[in-house]
């Protein structure tokens, strides 16, 4: 059965892919505000730290679940511990997703209303919940679904073979411009001026949490793209290779939107307040004496906002969506069809209700996925054969002898730790 699964086509398409799905709005709407609030070069420094250190041996054990198994989450645990109750661990990591996803897409179809006013600059008042806002996260929520449809190849791997370079082109050309608007220099130093008063224990809990969710971990992303992952692939380097992509991508952002932000006049800030609210008064400031030129850097912001949302929609989308082909037999038309409707149904919670839509977000970010990134972790380092474990990661003993030792520490004793220690921190805060 597994030989007739489809696979990425080459290394490139696989970190393209997962960086797909890394790329989303933790990097434009948090990481940049988190960085000027939490201290600056000094933040940066402590999340590329966690971002290594203690996320990429989690996206490691993700990883080496999904192409050891070559199943879906749910298949993955019933292959590798068939019998146990880690196959609880497969169902939270389709369900994560699933919840996460019927507010994602209405953040997508703000992004598509938001496009379409950038145009003439006439943002209105944001308005999040409603029937306008239901009508464009059905049409983004449909979009996702058609190119999860389309497959894994032909779908989700040109789709991202073609939106990451476009974002990191259009990201480049509106930072560009950001640093180089009058007053700007007070963004640029939000961001990169090392301020050691600012950090504080809780710091380190904020870059581990972001880094999770900024990688994708805990919610069967990581574990079902790897699935489609060749056996002769370097985990390490693709894990990697996403880790790098998403950081350089958060740091444009940062560049992006901070200096805007300032030489508007206005006050950063994070979340929905920051993309739908602050940015629409910095380019209609922008647009003030020169029109196109607001409506132009809004039309690409919003463009790079709704691709970058659509990248991680996807991945999403196929966590359930492989599940249904490979437990229910169903075709990937039809089950792509069964997870829009299940979405949509869902999204209907959060569309009509910002509050719900705020507390789906929390639980899901703050609880679910670290619980799935602590499980995967667990299960790896402590269930799994050590001799299984080496195997994925040095590929049958081909590469990456050296560094497993090290790998399999981090795996085994600090990344758990400290996953355990945000879970708990999360719980209790
Ligand atoms: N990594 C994504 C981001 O930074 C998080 C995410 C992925 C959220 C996939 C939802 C879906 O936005």
């Amino acid at each position: 059965m597994s030989s007739d699964r489809e696979h990425f086509g080459s290394r490139l398409a696989v970190i393209l892919a997962m960086a797909g799905s890394a790329i989303g709005l933790g990097n434009i709407w948090r990481f940049p505000y988190m960085v000027g609030e939490y201290g600056g070069a000094v933040f940066i420094l402590i999340y590329i730290l966690c971002s290594f250190i203690l996320a990429l041996p989690i996206f490691l054990a993700e990883s080496l679940i999904g192409r050891r198994s070559r199943r879906n989450a749910i298949a993955a645990m019933k292959t590798l511990a068939p019998g146990s109750r880690w196959s609880l661990f497969g169902y939270l990591s389709v369900f994560t997703p699933v919840v996460i996803l019927s507010y994602y897409c209405i953040v997508g179809g703000w992004s598509l209303e938001y496009l379409l006013q950038s145009f003439s600059l006439g943002f209105s008042t944001f308005e999040p919940s409603g029937w306008t806002p239901l009508l464009f996260s059905t049409l983004f929520l449909a979009a996702s679904c058609v190119v999860v449809a389309l497959g894994v190849k032909n779908g989700i791997e040109r789709f991202s073979k073609v939106s990451i370079p476009v974002l990191f082109v259009l990201i480049l050309v509106i930072a560009v411009y950001a640093v180089r608007m009058p007053g700007a220099e007070k963004g640029v130093e939000y961001i990169v001026k090392p301020d050691f008063s600012r950090l504080s224990a809780s710091t380190f809990a904020y870059a581990l949490g972001q880094s999770f969710y900024s990688i994708s971990l805990g919610m069967g992303i990581v574990l079902t793209y790897s699935s489609y992952v060749k056996k002769d692939e370097n985990l390490v380097v693709s894990g990697a290779g996403t880790a790098l992509a998403d950081l350089l991508f958060a740091l444009l952002a940062g560049m992006a939107i901070m200096p805007a932000v300032f030489a508007s006049g206005l006050e950063p800030s994070s979340g929905p307040g920051l993309v739908f609210e602050t940015l629409p008064q910095v380019f209609m400031g922008m647009g003030a004496s020169v029109p196109w030129i607001g409506a132009t850097v809004a039309v690409l912001f919003f463009l790079t906002l709704i691709v970058a949302a659509m990248t991680s929609s996807i991945s999403l989308v196929e966590v359930p969506v492989a599940y249904l082909i490979e437990n229910k037999g169903m075709k990937r038309g039809a089950a792509c069809a069964v997870v829009f409707v299940l979405e949509w149904l869902l999204s209907l919670v959060s569309v009509f209700s910002i509050r719900a839509f705020g507390t789906v977000d929390a639980f899901s970010s703050n609880f679910l996925l670290t619980l799935g990134a602590l499980l995967a972790i667990l299960f790896v380092g402590w269930r799994m054969k050590k001799e299984d474990v080496r195997d994925e990661i040095t590929n049958g003993g081909t590469t990456n002898r050296s560094l497993f030792p090290f790998l399999y520490f981090l795996i085994r004793w600090a990344a758990p730790v400290a996953v355990l220690a945000i879970f708990i921190s999360n719980l209790v805060l």
